[in-house]
């Protein structure tokens, strides 16, 4: 049904597309539908019972009349398919590639901080990517490719030279995008899951805009702060600015013993630091276990569900369907 909705240029509230974020929650008010691959992970038992479904892994079994929360205002950025050139592959760390594609001359491609990609692969498959560059910095898009092992973009990039490799890409994708107000807003990424907050920290720095910024960026060790001096200046460059305030705190699951700073949990470290999150508004992104843990444990401590946005970074769908295949054949 997302698929539909999404052809139809209906940009629909969505993120993982594997049924695990329930951003795609939708209330069906008449009709049929079925799960494929059974009831989705992402939605609770009680949200079942009062008729909420996932439209990503729903087919209709009859004509529906559905019930969202969020369709696009007509101003928003309309995703399209484009050529992209991959202009440069820096490899900042042992499992992180920070990739720029340069897209077409003629085209202009508008996105909002915050929104992702999908690169195409043979046979309409995708992988999506955040990006990591602000609006305001569009000639080339920045990626941050994490190795994931056999995985079939993202392994050969770092194997092969893919320097000036032509892809195509779709979007820009997602409702995970910089929202303008007055609250403080607090950061939480999880490995890669920094890119697309990156794009938020950057657009609002960078255009100097009257915000307070808290980024609690987790990662495994040391060897993983692949972009520590840059968010290091950032920080500076906001107080050099006035307006907008950064603070900005990595979190260590399993440091050496000489790291000095926070240890532990990324989303337990902000929780520990912030008592109150009620002034807050929330964008979190990265691995789902980090998400999954936002999203149970920081609604309790006062941030009210329409201020917690959150991008989960899922394995792709087909990847996944094989993850099914594969157990309900051992099974
Ligand atoms: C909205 C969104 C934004 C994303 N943004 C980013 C981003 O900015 N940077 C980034 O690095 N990733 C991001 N991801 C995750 C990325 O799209 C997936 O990890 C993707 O499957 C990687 O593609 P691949 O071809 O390299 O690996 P695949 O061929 O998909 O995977 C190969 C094998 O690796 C394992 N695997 C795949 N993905 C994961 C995972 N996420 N965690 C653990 N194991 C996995 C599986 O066992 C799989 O069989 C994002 C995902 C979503 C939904
Ligand atoms: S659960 Fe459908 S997009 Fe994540």
């Amino acid at each position: 049904m997302l698929d539909a909705a999404l052809a139809a240029s209906l940009n629909l509230p969505h993120s993982c597309k594997g049924g695990n974020c329930g951003s795609c929650r939708a209330r069906l008010l008449q009709g049929e539908i079925h799960y494929p691959n059974g009831t989705p992970l992402g939605l609770s038992d009680s949200e079942v019972a009062e008729g909420y479904i996932l439209l990503c892994q729903a087919r209709a079994l009859s004509d529906v009349r559905i019930e969202t929360f969020d369709i696009n205002t007509p101003d928003q950025a309309r995703s399209k398919r484009l050529p992209a050139r991959i202009e440069r592959a820096e490899q900042v760390s042992h499992d992180v590639m920070r990739l720029y594609l340069r897209l077409p001359v003629a085209e202009e491609f508008r996105f909002e901080a915050g929104q992702y990609i999908d690169i195409m692969l043979q046979g309409g498959r995708r992988r999506s990517f955040s990006i990591a560059s602000p609006p305001h910095d569009s000639r080339l898009l920045e990626l941050h490719v994490r190795r994931v092992a056999g995985g079939e973009f993202s392994a050969p990039l770092f194997d092969d030279d893919r320097h000036s490799a032509l892809l195509t890409i779709e979007g820009p994708l997602g409702r995970f995008a910089y929202r303008p107000g007055d609250s403080p807003l607090l950061l939480v990424g999880g490995g890669t899951g920094l890119a697309p907050l990156l794009a938020i920290l950057r657009h609002v720095i960078e255009n100097d805009i009257e915000r307070d910024l808290c980024l609690y960026w987790g990662v495994r060790a040391e060897r993983d702060l692949y972009a520590q001096a840059q968010l290091e200046q950032l920080v500076v460059r906001a107080a050099a600015g006035h307006r907008a305030r950064l603070t900005y705190v990595p979190v260590l699951s399993e440091p050496t013993p000489e790291w000095s700073g926070l240890r532990g949990w990324v989303h337990e470290a902000a929780l520990a630091h912030i008592p109150d999150l009620s002034q807050y508004e929330v964008y979190a992104a990265g691995p789902p276990a980090m998400i999954a843990a936002v999203r149970h444990e920081f609604g309790p401590r006062g941030v009210a569900p329409g201020r917690l946005f959150f991008d989960s970074f899922d394995y792709a769908p087909d990847t996944l369907d094989r993850q099914r295949t594969n157990s309900a054949t051992r099974s």
